[in-house]
């Protein structure tokens, strides 16, 4: 007889370790399965994000930055180093450790639970009785069976068509992320969040770095005044990014690859780089699950179709993260997740989107959340708008850091923040004030009212918020 669970998760990202770890504090029996192997084949579970994703771009980008502090920085701090170089396998072996802490802390948190983990591929099998079972195939292959499913298989980098990874040349994150030296020329298609978290990394290495982006605005989904500061900071840094290109044929040979485009002015160019990373976005990966068998609904991107509470057509079958609709993020995978264990409990998990906050580690960093300003123009909502320098707050003069700004948008009438929009040093951590702010539906006048630690960062967005009554006190 196989083995029977309350609860088999399959995928084990952030989407589906933690609904694992969620449905097993509720007291259910849980099953993880995921395929994912490490260097030596072994399990490596914590997805894109932990393996290929999240974690280890902020590792490179953490290393690049000290590499770039110490070249441009450290002298004018009266610190001086000679001779700076950058060992690249190093940063990739210490990269490759931190990833390895992060699977073998999920691996230690599965047994923490109790929750049974499956190294293998789960599909779906009809069962001779009618409904499914999920086979398991690993080392072995197994069947086993759960009350209830959740999917959490995450997604892809979409590839262009006529141009397959092979991660040597032409790359996609995965490949992106193991370059092992720094390429003179470095090409990559879509200016988007992994286009300049990459792109940022070579670039503050050395590499001369050009990116083909298809839209003609720069960070189209960012607030224009953030996009726009940051697009300034970046030219600065020397990342070359062209907007309103449209990519040709891409030739991937021998010595490096060439890539044919047409300019925003019609112009046609060609691109010769060594190496190419394409970050045109991702798709859903419901590969290998056996959709077919059992008639899981699927909408035309390939995304498994959900209802608001992450219900798939089949009883008793959830999907998050990724592969459904809505952001693809990790924090948005997570809180899928819980709320979907919570459920299953009869609880009323949810999960608030307008509240998901967005972060790029570039430098500056930018964040966000909430509606931007020509969001609120197009939708009509009359917002008073405030605005503060990081140039005229006293830690970030201390830091030496004082690009980009914090602005705040607010309900005309209400008050009630309806976003918060920073482009700036430490940008990621900030942005939680504001979070938590608009979750309470707090007013901008509760957070200028609200005593921040000096000098802090924190202040700026304090400031930002007086801003809005038109009352800053430092600028
Ligand atoms: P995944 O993390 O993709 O996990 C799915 C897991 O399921 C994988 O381990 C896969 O092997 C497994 N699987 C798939 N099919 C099967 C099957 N049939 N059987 C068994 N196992 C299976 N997001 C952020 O919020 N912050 C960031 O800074 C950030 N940085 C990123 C940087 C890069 C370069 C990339 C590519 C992504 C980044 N993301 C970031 C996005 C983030 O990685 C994803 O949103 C997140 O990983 C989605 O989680 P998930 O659990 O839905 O899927
Ligand atoms: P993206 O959606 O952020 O950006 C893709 C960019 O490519 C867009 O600007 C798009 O206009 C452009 N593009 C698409 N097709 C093109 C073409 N044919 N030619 C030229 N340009 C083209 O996708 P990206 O950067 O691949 O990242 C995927 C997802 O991973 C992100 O959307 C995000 O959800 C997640 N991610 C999150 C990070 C974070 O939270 N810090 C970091 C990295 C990735």
């Amino acid at each position: 007889m196989s083995k029977q669970f309350d609860v088999i998760v399959i995928g084990g990202g952030p989407g589906g370790y933690i609904a694992a770890i969620r449905a097993a504090q509720l007291g259910f029996n849980v099953a993880c399965i995921d395929e994912w192997k490490n260097a030596a084949g072994g399990p490596a579970p914590g997805g894109t994000c932990t393996n290929v994703g999240c974690i280890p771009s902020k590792a490179l980008l953490q290393s690049s930055e000290h590499f770039n502090h110490a070249n441009h920085h450290f002298a004018e701090h009266g610190i001086e180093v000679k001779g700076v170089s950058m060992d690249v396998a190093k940063m990739i072996a210490r990269k490759n450790t931190v990833v390895k802490q992060n699977n073998d802390g999920i691996l230690y948190l599965f047994k923490k639970n109790k929750i049974a983990f499956f190294h293998g591929r789960g599909s779906f099998v009809k069962a001779a009785e009618g409904g499914y079972e999920i086979k398991v195939a690993g080392a072995a292959e197994e069947t086993i069976t759960g009350k209830h499913i959740i999917i959490a298989t995450g997604s892809n980098a979409r590839a262009l068509p006529g141009t397959p990874f092979d991660e040597v040349n032409v790359l996609s994150n995965d490949g992106a992320l193991n370059i092992g030296a720094v390429p003179k020329k470095l090409g990559l298609i879509g200016s988007g969040v992994i286009g300049l978290e990459m792109g940022s990394v070579w670039k503050r290495l050395g590499s001369e770095v050009t990116i083909l982006e298809g839209l003609p605005v720069f960070l189209g989904a960012v607030d224009e005044g953030v996009a726009k500061e940051a697009h300034k900071a970046f030219t600065k840094q020397g990342l070359k990014i062209e907007l309103g290109v449209k990519v040709g044929e891409i030739k991937n040979g021998k010595k490096g690859v060439s890539v044919a485009y047409t300019n925003a002015k019609g112009e046609a160019q060609t691109l010769d780089v060594d190496k190419l990373i394409i970050s045109i976005g991702r798709v859903p990966n419901t590969i290998g699950l056996n959709t077919e068998a059992v008639g899981l609904a699927l909408d035309e991107r390939g995304a498994i179709v959900v209802d608001a509470d992450c219900k798939t057509n089949l009883p008793g079958v959830w999907a998050v993260g990724d592969v459904v609709r809505g952001p693809m993020l990790a924090h948005k995978a997570e809180e899928e997740g819980v709320a979907v264990a919570e459920r299953i409990a009869g609880q009323h998990g949810h999960v608030n989107f307008n509240t998901i906050p967005w972060v790029i580690y570039t430098s500056p960093e930018i964040a966000w959340v909430g509606r931007t300003e020509q969001q609120l123009k197009a939708d009509g909502v009359a917002y008073k708008a405030g605005q503060f320098p990081f140039l005229a707050n006293g830690r970030a003069r201390a830091l030496g850091d004082t690009t980009g700004f914090v602005k705040f948008l607010a309900d005309a009438k209400t008050d009630e923040i309806l976003g918060v929009h920073i482009v700036g040093p430490q940008a990621s951590e900030l942005i939680s004030e504001a979070v938590v702010a608009m979750e309470f539906k707090a007013s901008a006048e509760d957070i200028a009212r609200i005593c921040h630690a000096h000098p802090s960062l924190s202040e700026a967005t304090k400031e930002a918020a007086l801003a809005v009554d038109k009352r800053t006190l430092n600028f």
